[in-house]
């Protein structure tokens, strides 16, 4: 296999990874790649390995460039198994020392058991011979080891998970794909890894902010060259919780009458001129439900009451949805039952400290809506979309 050369003495060196399908818990159609570099200098550098069991793309795309056992330095920007369960591996074969943040030279060890790792401090710069890289912390993007590293002269900067995508392509460039899907890739990448971290990452933009940047070469996915100031005001926006005019009705029914409340709920909000997305979560992947709420304004959800409690598929989206955090939205609940009124109740509790406003009345129905509860419901959207234009 072979390096790709993304500037004078600088590879691609990574693995891509076509057939990944989930990425804990989060489904990744198009697969993803684990990217290293490989900066030849005086002193020859690694950022990154890739995931163990692609190791052999990594040493294969080395060898195309140099000798594996030339390597004078490892940069680990992130202690993660993606990135880092081949490091002991790199290690052994080259024998060089494993740079790392002070947290990231905490968790290597723990997580993949002794090694040669010197940290690094915030800030710390380390000249390799021609070229100067300079550490940057990034802390809680995704972990807390997190960190990026620039290289002054190149003006690259290798930004781990931050702007990555899990996109598998044999294409290495932004303007070398599709760009909408290429969007809409980084897009669900943010709403189902870094949403919760969006604070942190305004904190990180302004560090990246005073740097003069050629080339984003992220971690996974596709590398950013053309259209990188389009990349970081996106990340502004999300970091900062901007969403749209949208609202996401989500929902899974038992015999049809949750379905049928979300569908009137739907009806609703569109005679307001509003967008609405609906999510039955029995046909539509849970990530793919978080990449709808990264933009809406309102998140709507509908349970009906089994066992007590929530329906199962609606309580492993809620969940999901909580431990992402989607602050700065309206939240809103509704529900059928037969026999005793409970899901709605247990749905609402669950999202309580989610991040959702809740300032809606919940609409709570015994069996089948019904023209009128249809039309309650119908109401409801038209509530929801009016707050959602205020
Ligand atoms: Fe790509 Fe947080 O690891």
């Amino acid at each position: 296999m072979e390096a790709v050369k993304i500037a004078e003495d600088i590879y691609w060196v990574g693995a891509i990874d076509w057939n990944a399908r989930t990425f804990h818990g989060y489904a990744t159609p198009r697969g993803t790649s684990y990217n290293s570099y490989l900066i030849i200098d005086e002193k020859i550098t690694l950022i990154d390995a890739v995931k163990a069991p692609f190791i052999n793309q990594l040493v294969s795309r080395i060898r195309s460039v140099i000798d594996p056992k030339d390597i004078d330095i490892i940069i680990s920007n992130h202690s993660e198994n993606d990135h880092s369960s081949g490091l002991q591996i790199m290690q052994q074969m080259t024998g060089a020392p494993i740079y790392a943040s002070r947290k990231g030279s905490e968790h290597l060890p723990l997580n993949f058991g002794p090694m040669n790792v010197v940290k690094v401090a915030d800030g710390e710069e380390m000249s390799i011979g021609k070229r100067t890289l300079k550490f940057i912390e990034t802390p809680m993007l995704h972990w807390p080891d997190s960190m990026m590293t620039y290289c002054k002269e190149d003006r690259i900067l290798f930004s781990m998970d931050g702007f990555g995508q899990h996109f598998a392509s044999s294409r290495r460039f932004d303007d070398e794909v599709d760009a909408p899907t290429l969007f809409d890739e980084a897009a669900k990448y943010y709403a189902n890894i870094l949403m919760p971290f969006g604070s942190q990452y305004q904190s990180a933009l302004e560090k990246v902010k005073g740097l003069d940047i050629k080339m984003l070469a992220t971690a996974h996915g596709i590398i950013w060259r053309t259209m990188i100031g389009e990349i970081l005001a996106r990340y502004s926006a999300w970091s900062n919780h901007e969403t749209k005019k949208k609202v996401v009705v989500i929902y899974d029914t038992m015999w049809g009458s949750t379905e049928m409340m979300a569908q009137s709920i739907v009806e609703g909000v569109a005679s307001e001129g509003v967008d609405v997305q609906l999510c039955k979560v029995s046909t539509m992947d849970r990530s793919q439900i978080m990449r709808e709420i990264l933009d809406a304004k309102a998140v709507v959800l509908g349970t009906p009451t089994m066992n007590m409690g929530i329906f199962p598929t609606m309580a492993d989206t809620a969940w999901y949805i909580k431990g992402l955090k989607p602050k700065n939205r309206y939240g809103a609940v509704f529900g059928s039952y037969g026999w005793a009124s409970a899901g709605t109740k247990a749905l609402k509790e669950v999202l309580v400290n989610s991040g959702l406003e809740f300032v809606f009345e919940d609409i709570d129905i015994r069996f089948n809506p019904m023209e009128e509860g249809r039309k309650r419901c119908f109401e409801f959207g038209r509530t929801i979309a009016k707050k959602v234009m205020s």
